[in-house]
């Protein structure tokens, strides 16, 4: 397993379209190991292939305390929601940036496990977040993306200078 690179906010990689994966080969299940060792290593409690420039539809959570139930999803889909809720979130992606987004409160989800078995999960609080926000990244939608105008230019300036000073 190898560290991959988090691609940073306003990183144009980020918006682009991931390509549904037709066949799960090692290529994929490599990328899939490698991005859950990434967000453990981060820490983050979710990842998807975007994020580390690879434009496929695999996702990866895991939002327990210990760290040992990891999901890894590909072409996950949402095919059900219901309620709305607000939550503070944050982002590999964008860095020392945490805002509060509405969402669904419940979803159900269709994917594939690494074994190209078809899933489907529901979820709510923590999890159905999660799973909505890894969800956009497949579709270049970042959590900023659902902020005002106003906060998204705050957080573009704040993010540019972070990657300025960096240099
Ligand atoms: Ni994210």
């Amino acid at each position: 397993m190898a560290l991959l690179q988090i691609v940073e906010y306003p990183d144009p990689r980020l918006k682009n379209l991931a390509q549904p994966v037709s066949r799960i080969d090692r290529e994929i299940q490599k990328l899939a190991d490698d991005m859950a060792e990434t967000m453990y290593d981060a820490p983050g409690i979710g990842l998807a292939a975007p994020q580390v420039a690879a434009a496929h539809r695999v996702i990866v959570v895991d939002i327990s305390e210990n760290r040992n139930e990891l999901l890894t999803l590909v072409n996950p889909e949402i095919i059900a929601s219901s309620g709305e809720e607000e939550m503070k979130e944050g982002c590999l992606s964008v860095p020392g940036v945490l805002e509060t987004v509405r969402r669904a409160e419940r979803v159900k989800v269709r994917a594939q496990d690494l074994l190209g078995r078809t899933l489907e999960l529901e979820a709510d609080g923590l999890l159905a977040v999660c799973l909505q926000h890894e969800i956009d990244h497949l579709n270049g939608i970042l959590f900023v993306d659902h902020l005002s105008r106003l906060k998204q230019g705050l957080i573009r300036r704040k993010s540019e200078k972070r990657r300025r000073d960096r240099v």
